[in-house]
């Protein structure tokens, strides 16, 4: 019988017990304490100060007060019997100043979650860059300066050399194309900078300092770490099948699923299908057709909906405009992204297909739904039913042999959702942001119960 996601029975036995189930979070989402134990701002703090950045003009001085509260958290995630928890580290915490100067604290922090983590059960996975660069580095230019491939080096070295004892998986990077396409070509997230001058060299840096950054942690870590970094990704549909329409979905898709994967696999940037992207020569040093390689141990793949895109003569650069999922009429969730399952099996099939991808893990999958707490309790049937259509398609791609072997839910707790503020409620325990009480939901305890097998 052919496997929908009707007609499955999920079960996490069905994964294999080598399977790594978990629950992912970010440090600027959800740490608050911001200028705490001697802690350096982020773009991400000076972002949120400014008026008209955030909806509501909500900010992250608070959060979710995990930097105080991570005990209770990582509790709760034992509770739930979620065996592997991804979190990031802030860079200006461990580096005020961005460089240079090492703040012992920032350390002794990130010790000590590692350390309950260990102590509860709970394996901890690293992003070590999750968007929140020093402040004073982009003064200095931020991603569009090439020293910052040096920044970027010193602090995962600190990172490598104080943690690399205890935690096994290892992401250099989240989400490349995400940060460097709000934060520097469209300016809707930190820093803030916009247009091809700031997007083209921020993206050659980036992929630079991935690579670069996977060389240190090979070298600096025991041999059985596994390092990897992390991708988003959407499957990517013409709206119609107009060879106009088809070729603007080649293009979206050479923007939003293969910008940075291709150069790191060695097979160059994808500029015969974005020529917009030509520039990015421009950067290059002598040697860079190297340096941009490195071979992941996996790759994390993030994925929540897909996107349907036609060609616009009025889109510069990329010639392409997505078809808004309202306007589709689908079903949406709070972010007004498209409820749409099988995207993930194809972003699965899309990557294991590249020869160099070992192994992969989707880092983060999940959904923002409007919910509330009642009589103590939060039923939230949309998020279950998302997370189980989701998870159900991860297991057919599974089923018919991709190397995928690890799936986390993005998130935790409700939390801090970028320029969108507070509103989206993606977490799996509800978080009354007023007084910081936790709740369980619904969809939380599924979770937990699934895993319990
Ligand atoms: C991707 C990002 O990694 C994370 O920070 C964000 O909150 C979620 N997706 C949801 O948008």
């Amino acid at each position: 019988m052919e496997l929908t996601d009707r007609n499955i029975q999920l079960s996490k036995d069905l994964f294999g017990s080598d399977f790594d189930w978990g629950v992912s979070t970010a440090a600027f989402q959800v740490e608050g304490a911001h200028d705490a134990d001697g802690k350096g701002l982020s773009v991400w703090d000076v972002f949120t100060a400014k008026k008209g950045k955030i909806l509501n003009g909500d900010h992250a001085i608070e959060a979710c007060d995990f930097y105080n509260r991570y005990e209770q958290d990582i509790d709760l995630i034992k509770q739930l019997s979620i065996p592997n928890f991804r979190f990031s580290i802030s860079w200006t915490r461990i580096l005020p100043d961005g460089t240079g100067r090492v703040n012992q604290a920032g350390i002794d922090y990130y010790n000590r979650v590692i350390n309950y983590c260990i102590k509860q059960g709970i394996e901890p996975w690293l992003t070590v860059y999750h968007w929140d660069l020093p402040h004073v580095l982009e003064v200095k230019g931020g991603w569009t300066n090439r020293e910052v491939i040096g920044w970027f080096s010193e602090f995962i070295t600190i990172c490598a050399q104080n943690f690399g004892d205890r935690v096994k998986h290892w992401m250099v990077m989240n989400e490349p194309v995400v940060f460097t396409g709000a934060g520097y070509f469209f300016g809707i997230h930190a820093p803030g900078r916009s247009g091809m001058k700031n997007f083209t060299p921020a993206i050659h840096h980036v992929t630079l300092s991935i690579a670069e950054g996977g060389r240190i942690l090979r070298k600096l870590l025991p041999a059985s770490a596994q390092i990897g970094t992390t991708f988003s990704c959407s499957q990517i549909t013409p709206y119609t099948d107009k060879p106009k329409d088809i070729a603007a979905a080649v293009r979206a898709d050479a923007l939003i699923n293969r910008l940075y994967i291709e150069p790191l696999l060695g097979m160059g940037y994808p500029i015969a299908d974005l020529p917009a992207l030509r520039d990015l020569k421009k950067y290059f040093y002598p040697g860079d057709e190297d340096k941009l390689k490195f071979d992941f141990d996996f790759i994390g793949i993030q994925n929540y909906t897909r996107e349907v895109v036609k060609h616009s003569f009025f889109t510069p650069y990329i010639q392409a405009s997505m078809v808004k999922a309202e306007k589709r009429g689908v079903e949406l969730t709070a972010m007004r992204w498209e409820v749409y399952p099988p995207s993930i099996y194809h972003m699965i099939k899309k990557y294991d297909a590249y020869p160099g991808v070992k192994k992969i893990i989707i880092t983060e999958n999940g959904s923002a739904f409007p919910d509330s707490v009642t009589d103590g309790e939060v039923n939230d049937p949309q998020r279950r039913q998302y997370l189980q259509n989701y998870i159900a398609q991860v297991l057919k791609a599974k089923n018919e042999g991709c190397k995928v072997s690890g799936y986390f839910v993005w998130t935790l707790t409700d939390n801090f959702e970028w320029a969108e503020g507070y509103h989206p409620r993606f977490g799996l325990i509800h978080v009354d942001h007023a007084t910081q009480k936790r709740t369980v939901k619904a969809s939380g305890r599924w979770y937990g119960e699934f895993l319990k097998g």
